[in-house]
């Protein structure tokens, strides 16, 4: 029986993987965690408060206790905390912007790695795996724009590559993964949909669906990759 935590339950592809994973009979537990609180509730959850940037972390994780098989972190933001953004050529780019998304989309889950690893088991599989896009692939960029943003993923996902090879010497059953969950319907994505055909837009349950699907089918030889919601490998 595994026991997960999800970061970002309050956000709409964050509260769909909880309701995902406590609908499988091999979860006893889902921890689903939020800065502010408004998580789903229910049978198998337990909620919890964090702030990722805070020294406190570590001993809210901690109480959360071991083992975490499955950690996902869907936290993250595509505009700025005033609303603005994402800019769409160089001179709308400032230092608050890179700074703000730097934090939400790069550190914040770094943070969240580091507070989890005492608690990840060393000798049974588990999965640590957070919510990237595919615009922080460097090898994709064709259409530019966004630079803010897809900086961090960028980072996200290099942070992400070196903690997997870290540990896959101290835990060399962990899996680390970026995963892309395809364009979701759900606050961050709202004022950027109307481009999208209908069936490219998934809904949240969909999406988390999807992920976890492709998390199922992730072993240790692919620690450090960064794929999409149907198991495709992106190119960083
Ligand atoms: N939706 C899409 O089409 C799409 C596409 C590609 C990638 N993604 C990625 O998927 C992830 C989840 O996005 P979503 O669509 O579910 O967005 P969402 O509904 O806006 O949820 C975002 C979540 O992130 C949390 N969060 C943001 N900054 C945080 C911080 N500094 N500390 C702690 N929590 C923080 C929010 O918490 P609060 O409620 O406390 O603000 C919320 O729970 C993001 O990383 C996003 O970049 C989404």
């Amino acid at each position: 029986m595994m026991r997960c935590a999800v970061f970002g339950a309050s956000g709409g592809i964050g509260a769909a993987l909880v309701g995902q994973l406590v609908a499988r009979d091999d979860v006893e537990a889902v921890f689903a965690g939020s800065r502010r609180g408004a998580v789903p509730q229910g049978a198998k959850i337990v909620p919890f408060t964090f702030d990722a940037l805070d020294e406190s972390l570590a001993q809210t994780v901690a109480a959360l206790g071991a083992p975490l098989d499955i950690v996902l972190i869907a936290t993250g933001r595509l505009t700025r905390a005033d609303g603005s953004g994402p800019e769409k050529a160089l001179r709308q780019l400032d230092a608050g912007a890179l700074a703000e998304q730097f934090s939400d989309n790069a550190i914040v889950p770094a943070m969240i790695a580091r507070a989890v690893q005492p608690l990840l088991p060393r000798e049974r599989r588990c999965v640590v795996a957070a919510l990237s896009a595919r615009v922080g692939s460097i090898g994709d960029n064709r259409l530019g724009g966004w630079h803010a943003y897809r900086a961090s993923k960028a980072a996200l996902n290099m942070l992400l590559r070196t903690i997997a090879i870290e540990w896959a010497r101290s835990h060399p059953r962990a899996v680390v993964a970026a995963l892309h969950p395809g364009t979701v319907a759900t606050a961050l994505s709202a004022p950027f949909q109307r481009g999208v055909a209908p069936d490219k837009l998934f809904t949240p349950a969909m999406s988390a669906a999807a992920l976890l699907r492709v998390i199922d089918g992730l072993t240790p030889a692919d620690s450090g990759g960064f794929f999409a919601w149907d198991g495709t490998m992106i190119p960083f």
